[in-house]
């Protein structure tokens, strides 16, 4: 007996969901979105808060045009019947950029309370790259449970600390920097970040 023909076996096309969610650093996550449409061949699918929304006209002065713009699909967080709130949707993986603690905690526990914690719960159980961008400071216990517990499901962590090693000379230069950190995180291409070529002579 033949078996089941298969459609085709070409690969899905990439994919990445992008959340911004209420803390501080909307930046990030828009300069994920713009990297990626420089890079191109990534589907975006955008998630937005309701303080996500609030920090983006605060922080970045932008409408919500300016954002929907950068994105190749917008969801909206209430819709928990959308293509990335199952796993049979395949992605490469979703970034929370910047996520607040409100949503780590959410991602955390499970709670699947809107469409950004579900696609993130999705995320984990199917066993695919999640990154947050954890922003708070000072961390108290349940901040630092909760990371440790998304760390255990497999997620990672990656608050968005500027390096200075590189010698920054502007904000857009830390940004970037973190931001070509965190995509290099799902292996898209050649990497964006330049490998650290080590410090000559520091140790004579
Ligand atoms: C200007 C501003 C800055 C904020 N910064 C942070 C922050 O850095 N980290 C954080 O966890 N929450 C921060 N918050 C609080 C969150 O926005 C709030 O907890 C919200 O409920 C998060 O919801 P969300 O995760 O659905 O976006 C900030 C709020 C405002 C208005």
């Amino acid at each position: 007996m033949n078996p089941t023909p298969i459609a085709s076996i070409a690969p899905p096309s990439r994919r990445l969901i992008i959340a911004i969610t209420g803390a501080t650093g909307a930046i990030y996550g828009v300069r994920i979105l713009d990297t990626l449409r420089r890079l191109g061949g990534v589907e975006t699918h955008l998630l937005i808060s309701s303080a996500g929304w609030l920090n983006i006209q605060h922080e970045l002065q932008l409408t919500k045009d300016d954002l929907h713009a950068r994105a190749d699909v917008v969801h909206s967080v209430r819709d928990v019947g959308a293509t990335i709130a199952s796993g049979s949707f395949a992605t490469d993986g979703m970034i929370v950029a910047p996520c607040s603690m409100k949503t780590l905690a959410s991602i955390a526990h499970g709670l699947s309370d809107n469409l950004i914690a579900r696609a993130a719960d999705v995320t984990l159980k199917e066993r695919r790259r999640l990154v947050l961008l954890v922003r708070e400071t000072p961390l108290n216990l349940a901040h630092l449970r909760n990371m440790t517990a998304v760390t255990e499901m497999g997620g990672v962590i990656f608050p968005p600390l500027p390096a200075f090693y590189n010698q920054p000379a502007s904000i857009d230069e830390m940004v970037d920097h973190t931001v070509a950190r965190v995509l290099d995180l799902f292996a898209l291409g050649p990497a964006l970040s330049p490998a650290w070529p080590g410090l000559r002579g520091a140790t004579d």
